[in-house]
Order: C-alpha cells, then structure tokens, then sequence
C-alpha cells in the first residue's frame, strides 16, 4: 500500500494542528455571512487545556463544515485545510484498499453505510434518468441477505427492488436464479439495472460470487451498473487474503459503500461513499448556489472532524497495523469456530470472516441476553450471530462455548 501509511502520536498531531492552521478560525477572524461557528463555548471552551494533545477533539470544538464533495469541485474555502485531509483519507481508502486510479474517483464522508448507499442508487437513478428511462424501466437487484437500507433507498427514490434468494448452505445466489429474473425483467419493460453486491452481509458476513453476478448481467444484454456494499466488509475483507474482485481493479464495478463507524471504531457519522469518476455530476444540485462549487451529497452539511477521525486511526495503524489487527480478529474467529465443531454445533462462516451465525435451535433466551446475541428477526429468530471485533475476547468467547456445551443451562442471576 502506497499512501497508508502509519505516524508517530506527534506526527497525527503536527498533521492536524497544519489542516487546523489552514482553516478560516471563527475565533479570530470577522466570519459574517456563515450560518455555522465553533461549538458553544459554555460546555465546549475553545481553550479548555484538555484539547492540547487532542487533534480530534480540537476540529470537533472548531467545527468545521464539509458540506459539498470536495474531490470534485473547489468547496468553502473556508475549510480547505480539513477538506485537503478528507482527501488523503479518501485516497488511501479508494486507492489502495479498493484499488481504485489515483485522481480517478470521487468521494465523501457520509453519514453512514445507509446515506452512501442511497447515494449510489440516487446516482444511478439520475444516470438512467439521462439516458431516458423511467422509474419503471430501472431495477435494483440484490441478494435476499441484503441490508434494509437498499428498500429504505428504493422506497424513498421510487425504485423497484427485486431480491434473489440465496442458498441457505452457502449463503450465495445462483447464476440461474440472476439470469432467469433479468430474463423476466427484460420481458416486461426494464431496461436499466443496479446490482447491490455484498462484501460481507449484516447477518452472514456473507460475500456475493461477483464473477457469477456478472456474466449473469453481461448475458442480459441489459444495461447494469455495480454497486458493492462493504459497508460492514470494507475494512476487513480486503485483509484476510481471499480474492473477490470487488473492487475498482473490476472494470464493471462503479460504486462501494464502506463505514468506518464499524470495524474501523471510528465515532457515527463515519460512512464512506466511493465511485468511479463522472459519476457524481448526476446528483449535483444547481440550487446550492450559496454553497460554493455547490452540493452533490445527499446530506448537506456534516462534521470535518468526522474525516479527521478516521484519518486518525488509520495513520495510528499504518496498513501494516491493520493486516495485523485483521488476522488476530480472524484467529479468535477460528478459534470459536474449532470449539463449536468440536461441539457439535453447527454454523455458518464465510471463508476467513468474523462473522459466525449460529441456527436458533442452539441459542435459549439466556444466552441470547447473557452475551447480547443479535438475531436475523427478533420475532421470529432464526439465527443468532456473534461478530468478533476488537472488544470480543477469546475469554468472553470461551464462556460462550462453555455455556453452549453445558445444555444451555446458565447460573440464576442472569
Ligand atoms: C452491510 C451493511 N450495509 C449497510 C449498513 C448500514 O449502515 P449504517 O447503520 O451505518 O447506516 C449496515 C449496517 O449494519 C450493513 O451491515
């Protein structure tokens, strides 16, 4: 990796403290026309001594706005110290985690994986709508394991979604069953498709075969554009050493959604929206003509220090630090895994993930509050699963194993 790399405590503070410095700062220059300003000095004193050695908490107190995308037009000039480092964030997540051309994408730190998800398919929407198709004439396809927030996207932008099952072994759709509903799509009147492809579903961790997703869409003869979801996958799948071609190095891939707010323990508001050049012209909004170089987000106004968090962590870790991370969250993984073998109970792994699904049949209502297991539906559950992150220890892991292999049954006071 090129552009990851890690600094030293003083060196993320001196990077900072620079961006900071290039800032317009309200507390010392007459800003008149500006709707913003620092953070309420009562609880938030700009010279409290304990933002001294704290770079994040310095931009929160300065707060900057990083309304607009800034890899695709000149923003507020105003926070262009902070806005050069959402940048550089965003090169060493699109370039050398997602292998995407340096200079040849564009971005932003978005709300979340829900907002850079809508992003996508409001992108695509607009383009279809430039090409002269109606609502009606575009499709979203997605596996059934898909995350809510593609119907919260379709929903809101008027788009049919049409869900593929999946194999319940393997948690993969079959080329069959994409051929055959794009085959029944083109009969009736639809001519332009989104694909969602997962790296790494909610419930499963689950990652979408893209090889058997596109030769299903190229043999459609339909216009298709590839959104992938790693909302939950992007800061760790690329780690674990499986190749997915879901990334920019796959020609047909257009867009990724990948959170920090996740895997990466950035603060919420950390969602990364990512996609190929010329694409972000279609949600450009002229009436923005008060925002300079206008507004191409679907949220408007949000947070430099959110950027700046992330930035943070990563240039903490270096690429290095983070393989590293990766591979002892996957070997606790594997460790859970090898005791529920040897336990006789069955589960669902993809190939290196830390996500591990457990049928319902093996989790009673203690257990499920003891170790705050999440299920598929709490309804009506039919897996429960355990992600392993940074917190979940091989010792909080081994409890869980004991209590599984001792008939469930779990002392009184929980
Ligand atoms: C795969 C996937 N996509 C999208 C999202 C939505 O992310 P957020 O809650 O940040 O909006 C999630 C959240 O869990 C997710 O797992």
């Amino acid at each position: 990796m090129k552009l990851w790399k890690k600094k030293s405590h003083q060196e993320i503070l001196d990077r900072v403290k620079s961006a900071l410095g290039q800032n317009r700062s309200f507390y010392e220059e007459p800003i008149l026309g500006m709707p913003c300003s620092y953070l309420d000095s009562k609880i938030f004193p700009g010279n409290s001594p304990i933002l001294a050695n704290a770079p994040f908490l310095q931009t929160l107190v300065n707060n900057p706005n990083h309304i607009g995308c800034h890899t695709v037009a000149k923003s507020e000039a105003m926070f262009e110290g902070t806005q050069e480092l959402e940048r550089e964030l965003l090169d060493i997540i699109a370039c050398d985690i997602f292998k995407a051309e340096h200079g040849n994408y564009d971005g932003y730190v978005a709300t979340g994986g829900t907002e850079s998800n809508i992003q996508a398919l409001w992108i695509y929407r607009e383009y279809y709508k430039d090409q002269g198709l109606r609502n009606e004439e575009i499709a979203v396809l997605c596996s059934e394991d898909t995350h809510y927030s593609i119907s919260k996207g379709c929903n809101l932008l008027c788009l049919h979604q049409f869900k593929i099952q999946v194999n319940p072994e393997t948690r993969k759709m079959a080329y069959e069953d994409i051929s055959g509903l794009l085959r029944n799509l083109k009969e009736s009147r639809v001519k332009g498709v989104v694909f969602v492809a997962n790296m790494m579903t909610t419930m499963f961790g689950s990652v979408d075969d893209i090889d058997v997703i596109a030769s299903a869409l190229q043999g459609s003869g339909l216009d298709f554009k590839i959104h992938v979801d790693s909302a939950y996958g992007g800061f760790y799948y690329p780690f674990v050493d499986v190749v997915t071609h879901l990334d920019f190095s796959n020609p047909l891939i257009s867009s990724i959604t990948v959170d920090a707010h996740k895997m990466v323990q950035a603060p919420y508001g950390t969602g990364i929206f990512l996609i190929r050049k010329g694409y972000m012209k279609y949600t450009l909004n002229q009436n923005a003509s008060y925002v300079k170089g206008e507004d191409y987000t679907l949220v408007g106004s949000r947070s430099g220090a959110n950027a700046v968090a992330v930035w943070m962590i990563l240039a903490a870790h270096g690429s290095h630090g983070w393989s590293e991370k990766v591979l002892i969250l996957k070997k606790r993984t594997d460790w859970i895994c090898q005791k529920l073998k040897e336990s006789k109970i069955n589960f669902f792994r993809e190939k290196k993930s830390n996500i591990v699904t457990i049928p319902a049949k093996h989790i009673n209502p203690k257990l499920e509050k003891k170790y705050y297991l999440v299920p598929d539906s709490h309804s009506k559950p039919s897996w429960y699963k355990i992600i392993v992150m940074e917190h979940v220890s091989v010792g909080f892991l081994e409890s869980l194993v004991e209590d599984l292999g001792l008939g469930l049954e779990l002392a009184e006071h929980f």
